[in-house]
């Protein structure tokens, strides 16, 4: 039987750094705001729209390499020099609703007759649902949610004796940092890690032979408009959680290709010269054109990614890729 150990709280960090972040972000010289604000209830709802999006390529992509590959992956994952092989505990990063980790929480089950699941995430909705979805559907999983901003906040590691530990960083969430930054969220984990435990990598590769620039772009501007809905979400969600009064109807979505530094850009672009207030910040000025910059989704090249786990303490064991190598899933092993 499946159990649910831990029932998901809402962390007070994730609602005062929803001020920290407008405060910040929107009084700079160039206006910013990070993606995780993205992740409120609507706009949890609205990632899950854009992942079944035709033009959305990388969810499905992801989703068909675990399809195909999920027994080997669980199977290097616990590869050992000893006898017997170490059961493996999983903790996902960023885990949202978790539809694609079924497949390897199946696969594990398969290999070892049950696992410990340790989602964390900064949605308390998205977790809720996640649990309940993997409880209903694979027996033999005990999940133990954690509501956290996992780059700020310890992860909450099981250290059980002959356990490993196996870090999901899937869906190329990775790619919403900087090259610096993505460096220290690995290095982070890393020094949360054993040497030997492992890390999951799913990273969206650069336009290649069977991606262009036109793909990627349409995969940040469908045609139903849900990505645009789930950008400008995030200023709903700053009325709603800091009283501020910004109109909707005075931006609008946009995505660029960033080729100097390989990632789209997403922005919110200002239709109009207006000005917007926040409580507790002095009121924002927007002139016509000007943008608020709310997510870079990095494309990465194959160097690229083995670069990034060596520079963060880990080494690549193995790659998987689809069969026209749009994106990427890489194990990777504690140094
Ligand atoms: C969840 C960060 C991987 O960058 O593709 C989807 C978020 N933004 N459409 C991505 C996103 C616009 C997504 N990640």
């Amino acid at each position: 039987m499946s159990t649910l150990t831990t029932a998901p709280t809402l962390s007070p960090t994730v609602n005062s750094a929803v001020f920290y972040e407008a405060h910040t972000g929107l009084t700079a010289p160039r206006k910013t705001l990070s993606p995780w604000l993205f992740y409120d209830e609507a706009g949890s709802q609205l990632f899950e729209r854009i992942t079944q999006l035709p033009e959305y390529y990388l969810t499905r992509t992801e989703r068909a390499i675990f399809a195909a590959h999920a027994d080997e992956i669980i199977q290097r994952a616990a590869d050992s020099v000893t006898h017997p092989a170490p059961a493996l505990t999983l903790i996902e990063l960023g885990a949202g609703t978790a539809t694609k980790t079924g497949i390897l929480l199946t696969a594990t089950v398969r290999r070892q007759g049950g696992v410990v699941y340790q989602p964390v995430d900064v949605s308390e909705s998205a977790l809720a649902e996640a649990s309940e979805n993997i409880l209903s559907n694979i027996p033999g999983v005990t999940v133990r949610c954690q509501v956290a901003d996992y780059t700020r906040e310890p992860l909450p590691l099981d250290r059980l004796p002959n356990t490993r530990t196996l870090a999901l960083y899937i869906g190329s969430s990775i790619g919403n940092f900087a090259p610096a930054d993505a460096i220290e969220v690995l290095a982070n984990l890393r020094a949360q890690l054993q040497p030997g435990d492992r890390l999951l990598l799913g990273t969206d590769l650069a336009p290649g032979t069977h991606k262009t620039t036109e793909d990627l772009l349409s995969a940040y501007n469908d045609a139903a408009g849900t990505t645009a809905a789930f950008n400008l979400n995030v200023l709903t969600r700053l009325n709603r959680d800091l009283g501020a009064n910004f109109k909707i109807a005075n931006f609008r979505h946009q995505a660029c290709w960033n080729p100097h530094e390989s990632r789209i850009e997403m922005h919110l672009e200002a239709t109009q010269s207006h000005t917007v207030t926040i409580p507790g910040i002095s009121s924002l000025h927007f002139s016509q054109g000007e943008t608020i910059h709310t997510e870079n989704s990095y494309k990465f090249t194959p160097q690229a990614i083995a670069a990034l786990l060596d520079s963060s303490g880990f080494t690549s064991t193995q790659t998987w890729n689809d069969p026209q190598a749009l994106f990427a899933v890489t194990l990777a092993t504690a140094v």
